[in-house]
């Protein structure tokens, strides 16, 4: 049994993840914490005090919990001996000078940026056994990467990259926030962050793409509780046949049993995978070939966070990477 603890379990994510892990045959949770905030408005879980949470030595404490509380805890559990999954942008940046710009603070462990490994489970190949630090991916990233990271070398350097995004309310938390109430977001459509998101440097990061490289990533606020639908609009160094670019996609995805790739010309829906841990991806080819519209879905509150935490949950301590997802 992996003993497992949760912070941050009254939230969106943190809830998802204590019901996945509940499920979990491998799993036994040994405790779930909620902050301050929580006991006042009369939640059961107890607020999060760190001796209470090491007491039972748990084997891993998955964070779902804000940035910088992330920042602040896993240094602590690190140094106790349990290892970390956490769901927070803490760890995903390789460079603490980016932390300030794109998540307003200064980085209170940055010697644990190299040792985190980025948990995109598909491409993480054996990096995830073993380790201590997991900072599992955004949920725009987990969905912008799966759909671009095959086509890398196939793509025109001179030519930019553009990924529209839409997500569900849930991706914003459980907070309250005006913006995100029922009558502002209930029969309206948005964009935000077209300015600078902090997926953006995320998805740069992970792609490898050169710093010149354009790259233009615009997130949307759907009506909708949860999903994340990506459209990324790519141009091929040559023309591509549907055979050539489904041949890119089988082979980076024939082991992954939780990415789903529909047949050339088929698009994937938010339906078909909101409440799973699935990324299902579909595409289209334009001008002869040369262009490719690319389009991914998945649950931002599942493969976009929980159920991801425990597939590198699985890898981590060598079990099979879907056990208590399907
Ligand atoms: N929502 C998504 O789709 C999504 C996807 C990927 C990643 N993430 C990331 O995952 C993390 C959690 O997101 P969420 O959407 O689940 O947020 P959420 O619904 O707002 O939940 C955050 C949780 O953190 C707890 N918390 C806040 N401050 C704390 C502290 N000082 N000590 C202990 N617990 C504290 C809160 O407890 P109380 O409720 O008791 O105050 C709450 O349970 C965030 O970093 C977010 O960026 C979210």
């Amino acid at each position: 049994m992996i003993r497992v603890s949760v912070v941050g379990a009254a939230g969106y994510t943190g809830g998802e993840a204590c019901a996945l892990l509940a499920r979990h045959p491998g799993v036994r949770i040994e405790g779930r914490f909620g902050s301050r905030r929580a006991q006042t408005a009369g939640s059961e879980l107890p607020p999060l005090d760190v001796e209470t949470l090491l007491d039972p030595r748990p084997d891993a404490v998955l964070l779902a919990t804000p940035h910088d509380v992330s920042a602040e805890l896993a240094p602590r559990l690190l140094a106790a001996g349990a290892r970390v999954i956490d769901l927070s942008g803490a760890f995903r940046l390789g460079d603490p000078a980016d932390y300030p710009r794109w998540y307003g603070f200064t980085h209170p462990a940055p010697e644990l940026l190299e040792e985190a490994v980025y948990g995109l489970t598909e491409w993480c190949d054996r990096r995830l056994d073993g380790c201590r630090l997991v900072a599992n991916p955004g949920c725009y990233a987990t969905s912008a990467l799966l759909a671009l990271r095959p086509l890398l070398a196939a793509l025109d350097p001179d030519h930019g990259i553009v990924c529209d995004a839409k997500s569900g309310v849930s991706g914003a938390g459980r907070r309250p926030d005006a913006a995100y109430s029922f009558a502002e977001v209930s029969g309206n459509f948005r964009a935000y962050g077209a300015a600078g998101h902090r997926h953006e440097p995320e998805i740069r990061q992970a792609a490898d793409l050169a710093p010149g490289r354009s790259f233009v990533f615009v997130p949307h606020l759907l009506p909708v509780v949860r999903g994340i639908l990506s459209t990324l609009h790519v141009v091929f160094r040559a023309p591509m046949t549907e055979r050539d670019v489904a041949g890119l996609f089988h082979e980076a995805y024939e082991r992954a049993p939780l990415v789903r790739l529909l047949p050339p010309g088929e698009l994937p829906e938010l339906a078909a995978v909101a409440g799973t841990p699935r990324c299902d991806i579909g595409f289209v080819l334009r001008e002869q070939g040369r262009r490719g519209v690319i389009v991914s879905v998945l649950d931002n509150l599942l493969k976009g966070a929980a159920s991801q935490a425990v597939q590198n949950l699985n890898r981590m301590f060598g079990r099979d990477e879907t056990e208590g997802l399907l």
